[in-house]
């Protein structure tokens, strides 16, 4: 197989972006890029500093002075601001919000763009975030969108924090999401939408495992020339005009029946006995 290819995975918090682009970069002995996680260290500083994420004069020395890089560890990837491991302060709840409003800042997002660039630099790569497919790799060659429903993401996101010792109640957790979701799609920036010619994978009612296999048959279809076919036209999805998405081409997925159920947007089952599984 191709081994320089860049595989963009974008989505909104929750839909599985983290773990299945991880496990994907470790089948394919890719590399792995967070770009989330940068959002999160400059979050992290101006919410440290004390500054108004509104405030583009305030977070202009924060993005010229700013020093982010990921090094191998304990647990993965570790990210590093300066000489700090900020891994683990970068996960906390108002960083998160803090995130998503710095992320809205033209100056964030131009800083940011090189940095991601540099990472993603020579492909052999699974690069993960919101606007990879449209802003930061637009002749990436697999985009894949994954999505679940708001209720299935939120129910996600409240187990990982339960898992890591930040217990809050599953009400806020989906308030949190949702802020974030209508910041992230709604922002004039770059805003988080699949782009035009990326796979959409509904992930609700899939096993991470089963995601990561999707993925990886939609790594291996591209490798071998279906991705010649989807930039010239015959996408496995399409818009269909009113927000959701048509099913085009049966192709690629694996798992037989579960291929028509998961990749149109309708959610059939969320919250259902497989809570542990993502
Ligand atoms: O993926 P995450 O939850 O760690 O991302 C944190 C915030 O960063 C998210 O609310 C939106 C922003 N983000 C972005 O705007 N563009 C990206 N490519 C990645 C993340």
């Amino acid at each position: 197989m191709k081994k320089d290819l860049i595989i963009a995975l974008d989505g909104p918090a929750g839909a599985g972006k983290s773990s299945a682009s991880r496990l994907l970069a470790e089948r394919l002995g890719y590399r792995y890029v967070d770009t989330g996680a940068l959002y999160r260290a400059v979050g992290l500083l101006v919410w440290e500093q004390g500054l108004d994420p509104e405030d583009a004069t305030a977070l202009g020395p924060v993005c010229e002075a700013l020093d982010v890089r990921f090094e191998p560890g304990s647990g993965g990837q570790r990210l590093f601001v300066g000489q700090r491991d900020v891994t683990e302060r970068i996960r906390r709840p108002e960083v998160s919000q803090m995130a998503s409003r710095v992320s809205a800042q033209p100056l964030v997002r131009a800083r940011l763009l090189t940095v991601q660039r540099e990472l993603g630099c020579g492909g052999g790569v699974v690069v993960e975030g919101r606007d990879i497919g449209t802003v930061v790799f637009p002749e990436a060659d697999l985009k894949v969108y994954l999505d679940a429903s708001a209720e299935e993401r939120s129910r996600r996101r409240h187990q990982e924090f339960r898992h890591t010792g930040r217990p809050t109640s599953l009400a806020l957790t989906r308030r949190a999401m949702q802020e974030r979701d209508e910041r992230d799609t709604g922002r004039s920036h770059a805003p988080l939408r699949p782009a035009a010619d990326a796979v959409i994978l509904d992930t609700t009612d899939l096993s991470l495992a089963e995601v990561v296999d999707a993925l990886a048959t939609y790594v291996e279809n591209c490798a071998s020339g279906d991705a010649k076919r989807k930039k010239h036209g015959a996408r496995l999805l399409q818009p269909d005009g009113e927000g959701g998405m048509e099913r085009r081409e049966a192709g690629s997925f694996p798992g037989g029946t579960h291929a028509h159920g998961t990749q149109h947007r309708t959610r059939t089952n969320p919250g259902s006995k497989r809570a542990d599984r993502h």
